[in-house]
């Protein structure tokens, strides 16, 4: 049976793009028709999506903060699974993929789809473009062997007809941090991770608007808009002046980060990408 499998994915840095890339690879390999739908640009959540098109769908996400980026929540319950196969796979830098496993396949049950397994990934932390060093060699082969390895999955669950429950404990604290983040107040001031261009002139080629996932960038002031921006640096990652920055006091925040989630180099470094088939609760 050949599938038609769309790779839905978000991404600040290329991190995600590169999985999503290799288990579209993978998967044209094993006989299957996989379209990579890059769901960044706020335009691209703006047009149809037709579920209809595709047999099943992978979403690969970021992990911001615990969760993936909040732009997903808006759009995830804009579709209509139609009791169709999925799988879901987390990048992030080192840390955690905290909430992120569990609080997407409650948006994606809720959309219809049929959540089969999920994964996660190690990805050089998106900071690292504003001075961090978290986990700077990753991807590496290993991690992309553990790619390869949910895209083989993905056709051997994709392919049966049968409806394996897959059901994922609730993190501990979930519900608290869903309740303040209800009640979390639109940001008005600018943080060190809104960035700013820092030149007085630029080639206005205006990729910084067009490409900014909340239409937060601003090419004419220069400026992001603090309510607006979910901080991915995708606009510092693109820029092609390269005159977009987040805050250099960032670079000297990295060891606070690392003492205050009791974590060195040695120890985010060794962390391994996995697929988690079963209910785990996610590792904090
Ligand atoms: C705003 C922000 C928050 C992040 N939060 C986390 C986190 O909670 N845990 C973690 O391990 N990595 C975190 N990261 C790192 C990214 O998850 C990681 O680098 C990811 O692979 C980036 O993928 P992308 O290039 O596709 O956006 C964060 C990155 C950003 C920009
Ligand atoms: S992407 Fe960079 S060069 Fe292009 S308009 Fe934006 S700030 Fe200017
Ligand atoms: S302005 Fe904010 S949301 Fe937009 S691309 Fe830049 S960091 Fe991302």
């Amino acid at each position: 049976m050949n599938l038609k499998i769309a790779i839905v994915y978000f991404s600040g840095t290329d991190i995600t793009k590169t999985y999503a890339r290799v288990i579209g690879d993978a998967l044209s390999q094993s006989g299957h028709t996989p379209t990579l739908v890059n769901i960044t640009p706020y335009s691209a959540r703006e047009g149809d999506f037709t579920v209809a098109d595709y047999d099943a769908f992978i979403f690969g996400f970021p992990v911001y903060a615990d969760f993936a980026p909040r732009v997903i929540d808006t759009w995830l319950p804009t579709l209509n699974g139609q009791e169709k196969k999925c799988a879901t796979f987390f990048t992030y830098g080192g840390r955690t993929t905290g909430y992120a496993h569990y609080h997407t396949k409650m948006l994606l049950d809720k959309a219809g789809f049929q959540v089969e397994f999920t994964a996660e990934f190690l990805g050089r932390h998106s900071i690292n473009i504003a001075g961090w060093d978290a986990v700077p060699d990753r991807p590496n082969e290993m991690d992309f062997a553990v790619a390869r390895d949910f895209a083989a999955l993905v056709v051997e669950r994709f392919s049966q007809n049968t409806d394996a429950a897959f059901n994922l404990q609730k993190p501990f604290g979930y519900d608290t941090v869903i309740g303040v983040k209800a009640a979390e107040k639109p940001r008005t001031e600018r943080t060190w991770m809104n960035p700013v261009r820092v030149a007085d002139e630029c080639s206005l080629c205006r990729l910084c608007e067009d490409e900014c996932p909340t239409q937060a960038f601003d090419a004419d002031t220069g400026m992001s808009d603090p309510q607006l921006c979910i901080e991915c640096l995708h606009c510092v990652y693109i820029c092609t002046d390269e005159v977009i920055k987040a805050d250099k006091r960032i670079a000297d925040h990295y060891s606070s980060f690392l003492s205050d989630f009791n974590m060195d180099d040695d120890f985010i470094n060794q962390k391994q990408s996995r697929l988690i088939t079963s209910g785990l609760q996610a590792a904090f």
